[in-house]
């Protein structure tokens, strides 16, 4: 379940990142810092020791003696831990006490009578530290100065330098695990809630588009939930609009079929042949008028599962219209009726599909041809904005009050030739398809309807 996307890894991840710089510079800052205190407490040890042993130097009639006993020299000698030594040289640089092999002095100078240092040296290849004290010999009987030396090795101060490291490094890294655990905890504890969201969730049958609730949720989930809800919303719209419109299509098709039924058995019934012919006629009406409505109904199916395939290319919205115009003059002169054309531009780019617009027009040029008078006109302008197609008539026109429900499937205004009511739903889906949006303008004082779908600029 723990995938590399989940949130509590992340977080302990990015916690450990920041932790780890900052817990090595913690460990190098507390080595050095507790080396430097530990030094100076050894180095002030090492003084002392050195003034002591500085103290038991004597001067008898010129020459210099060290007065110590051999419980004291063994004293300088022994520690638990480190080696001691240390050394006298007098002021002929004669070594009348300790080790021969002592570190030299610094820079290889001597020093000023009274001075003390303390530095670092080797000693057997050891790393080790001594303090050296120039023990000024004025007002004896004897004249320059003693240096007196006394060094160690460094192993205790080392291991106290680690144990006092280990001291400070040991609970910052308690409390660094302590802190990852706990926010592990803390995660899973607060994605307790949307455990128990998943569970509703997937426990939920097919259909219930109903919202998720949101009572006992995080406030960082509302933001996501509303927008799932206000997906549910438009899911649950889109299926009951989905439903509605089979019913209304099985409705439309069973009037029809009921219809070829009743002339049938009629037709049957009846021995004489004028009315059978009458029965026959009335059964072609209703089969034809069955046809166009299923006709309709597969473009209308076509164009809404255009919305995945479709492929839009750039073409001429002023050669596409006037195509089409031309291809229906034939059918509106038949009916008496005249089409024209007209453009200001001599091109309108837009970016369509041609077969969608084309069915898009024929729908307009139909209902203007059904519905109309006997002058259709069709334009093509470029505007500010995009391309306009406007199909305008001469006819009654859709009174206002209809202009937004003429739109919905199978709607129809009463009264009227046959139709299946879902011709401007076509319309309508294919200028939503393209990005385009139709109106139903009414110029003032003149009669008969225009349509115009407006195409959004994009084209090349
Ligand atoms: N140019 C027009 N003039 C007057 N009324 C119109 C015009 N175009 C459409 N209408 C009205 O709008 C209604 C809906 O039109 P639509 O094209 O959607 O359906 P239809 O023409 O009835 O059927 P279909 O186009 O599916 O065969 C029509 O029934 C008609 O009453
Ligand atoms: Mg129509």
């Amino acid at each position: 379940m723990e995938s590399q996307n989940s949130l509590r890894r992340q977080l302990i991840v990015r916690m450990l990142l920041v932790m780890l710089p900052l817990f090595i510079l913690l460990w190098i800052m507390a080595y050095f810092s507790s080396q430097y205190f530990i030094n100076a407490a050894f180095d002030r040890s090492l003084t002392r020791r050195t003034y002591a042993l500085a103290d038991r130097v004597e001067v008898i009639r010129g020459r210099v003696h060290l007065d110590i006993s051999v419980a004291a020299r063994e004293m300088l000698a022994f520690d638990q831990e480190d080696l001691l030594f240390h050394r006298v040289i007098d002021p002929q640089s004669r070594v009348i006490e300790g080790d021969l092999d002592m570190p030299q002095l610094p820079g290889n100078k001597g020093l000023e009578p009274g001075q003390l240092i303390v530095y670092d040296g080797i000693k057997d290849g050891e790393k080790v530290r001594v303090a050296a004290f120039s023990l000024s010999l004025k007002g004896t009987s004897a004249r320059g100065a003693v240096l007196v030396q006394v060094g160690e090795t460094l192993s205790r101060r080392s291991a106290l330098a680690k144990r006092a490291t280990l001291a400070i490094v040991i609970p910052m890294l308690l409390m660094t695990l302590t802190a990852a655990a706990a926010i592990a905890y803390g995660v899973g504890r607060g994605l307790v809630p949307l455990r128990r969201l998943r569970d509703r969730l997937s426990a939920r049958e097919a259909f219930d588009l109903s919202p998720v609730p949101l009572e006992g949720t995080p406030a960082e989930l509302r933001p996501f939930l509303d927008e799932i809800n206000s997906l549910l919303l438009r899911l649950s719209e889109a299926v009951d609009a989905q439903s509605r419109f089979v019913s209304d299509a099985a409705h439309q098709l069973r009037t029809p079929i009921a219809g070829i039924r009743a002339q049938a058995e009629a037709a049957l019934v009846n021995a004489q042949p004028d009315d059978a012919q009458h029965a026959l006629l009335r059964i072609a009406q209703s089969t034809q008028a069955m046809g166009e409505l299923v006709q309709k109904l597969l473009i209308l199916a076509r164009v809404d599962a255009a919305e995945n395939t479709l492929r839009l290319v750039p073409l001429d919205g002023v050669e596409l219209v006037r195509e089409i115009a031309r291809e229906w003059v034939p059918q509106a002169l038949s009916k008496g009726v005249e089409i024209g054309f007209d453009s200001r531009h001599s091109d309108a780019p837009l970016v369509g599909d041609a077969q969608l617009l084309r069915e898009m027009l024929a729908n307009l040029i139909d209902n203007a041809l059904r519905y109309g008078g006997t002058h259709i006109s069709l334009t093509v302008h470029r505007t500010e904005q995009g391309v306009t197609w406007c199909v305008a008539d001469d006819g009654p026109g859709i009174p206002e009050s209809q202009c937004a429900a003429v739109f919905l499937p199978f709607f129809r205004l009463s009264g009227g030739v046959d139709g299946a009511g879902l011709g401007l739903t076509i319309v309508q889906r294919i200028a939503n398809l393209h990005g385009a949006k139709v109106r139903l303008d009414s110029e003032n004082g003149a009669t008969g309807l225009r349509i115009c779908v407006d195409f959004p600029a994009g084209a090349t």
